[in-house]
C-alpha cells in the first residue's frame, strides 16, 4: 500500500464542483420527475445525506465491537468526498451505511428523503439499484463474463424488465464512456489494472445513480494507473453531478476532493 504523501507528487489543480442542474437524470433521489421549478435553486444545495447519531455495532461471540460511534455527517449533493483513516476506524462501515448495504444500530440515515434505518430488505435493494454505484479497490468483476457482460449485471434483479437491445446498449455506451468501446468482448483477465477498474466504473454509473462510492479504488493500481481513475472519476463527478465518496489511504487521491473527513475509533472528524 503506498503511504501517505510521498513528497513527490505537486498538489493537484483545485477542482471546480460541478452544477448538479446538468444531472442528465435523477437529478435527486426524490421528485426525479418533477418538472423545472424554483425549488431547483435550493435543491441544489440540500444534502443528499443527513446522518444523525449514527453508531453501528457488531456482535461476536461474546463480544461487541463498536464500528461507529455517534456519527453526525451531512454531505450536500454532488460533493467530492475522501474519507481517511487507520485500519479498522471504521471506512468502510460508514460507507456501508452510505450505500445502504446495512443498517445502522442507532441513529438515522437519510438518503435524500428515505431513511436507510427504518427501509425493509427490499427497499433497501431497490434505493442501492436505482441510486448507488460502488467501486471496489479488487475490482470485483465477474472471471468469466466480458467487459460487456460485466457492466450488463447491473441491471440485474429489480431493474431487469428492461429489453435486452437497451441493456446492451446502456452498458455498450457506458463502456465507451470510460474508454473501452473497442475492449467489450474481453474477459477481466484479459485486460490491464486500470482496464478492468474501468469496467467497474461504467458497472457502478451505467444505471445513472446519484451516488458513487469507491472504497480504495486507486488501491491496487500503480502510480500512473491511479491518476488516470482518478482523472475518470472526476470527469464522471463534473459531467453527472454525481456525489463521490471515497475510502482511500493515498493522501494524493485524497488533496484531490473538495472535502477530506478523518475515521478513526468510528468518530468522523473534518480534515
Ligand atoms: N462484519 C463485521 N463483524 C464484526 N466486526 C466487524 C465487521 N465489520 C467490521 N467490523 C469491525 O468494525 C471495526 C471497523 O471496521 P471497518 O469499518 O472495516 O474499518 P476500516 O474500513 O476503516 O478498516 C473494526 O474493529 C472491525 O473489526
Ligand atoms: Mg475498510
Amino acid at each position: 500500500m503506498a503511504g501517505p504523501a510521498t513528497g513527490t507528487t505537486p498538489v493537484p489543480e483545485p477542482i471546480t464542483a460541478p452544477d448538479p442542474s446538468t444531472r442528465p437524470e435523477g437529478a435527486t433521489v426524490t421528485n426525479t420527475e418533477t418538472a423545472p421549478s424554483a425549488a431547483d435553486a435550493s435543491r441544489a444545495s440540500r444534502p443528499i445525506y443527513a446522518l444523525k447519531n449514527v453508531s453501528k455495532t457488531y456482535k461476536q461471540k461474546n463480544r461487541t465491537v463498536t464500528a461507529l460511534t455517534n456519527v453526525d455527517l451531512t454531505i450536500p449533493q454532488g460533493q467530492l468526498v475522501a474519507i481517511q483513516g487507520p485500519t479498522g476506524g471504521g471506512k468502510s462501515t460508514l460507507l456501508q451505511m452510505l450505500g445502504a448495504l446495512d443498517r445502522p444500530s442507532a441513529g438515522s440515515v437519510l438518503l435524500g428523503e428515505q431513511d436507510v434505518a427504518k427501509l425493509g430488505d427490499r427497499a433497501l435493494t431497490d434505493l442501492r439499484a436505482t441510486e448507488i454505484g460502488f467501486v471496489f479497490q479488487s475490482f470485483n468483476l465477474i472471471p468469466t463474463l466480458t467487459a460487456l457482460e460485466n457492466v450488463e449485471t447491473a441491471f440485474a434483479g429489480s431493474l431487469a424488465n428492461r429489453s435486452r437491445t437497451e441493456i446492451r446498449d446502456r452498458a455498450t455506451a457506458a463502456l465507451r464512456e470510460v474508454g473501452l468501446g473497442e475492449r467489450l468482448d474481453h474477459l477481466p483477465a484479459e485486460l490491464s489494472g486500470g482496464q478492468q477498474q474501468r469496467v467497474a466504473i461504467a458497472r457502478a454509473l451505467v444505471k445513472n445513480p446519484s451516488v458513487l462510492l469507491a472504497d480504495e479504488p486507486t488501491g491496487a493500481l500503480d502510480e500512473a494507473t491511479r491518476d488516470e481513475i482518478m482523472g475518470l472519476i472526476e470527469k464522471q463527478w463534473k459531467e453527472r453531478g454525481l456525489t463521490v465518496v471515497i475510502v482511500t489511504h493515498d493522501s494524493w487521491v485524497a488533496r484531490r476532493a473538495e472535502r477530506r473527513l478523518h475515521i478513526k475509533q468510528g468518530q468522523v472528524r473534518e480534515v
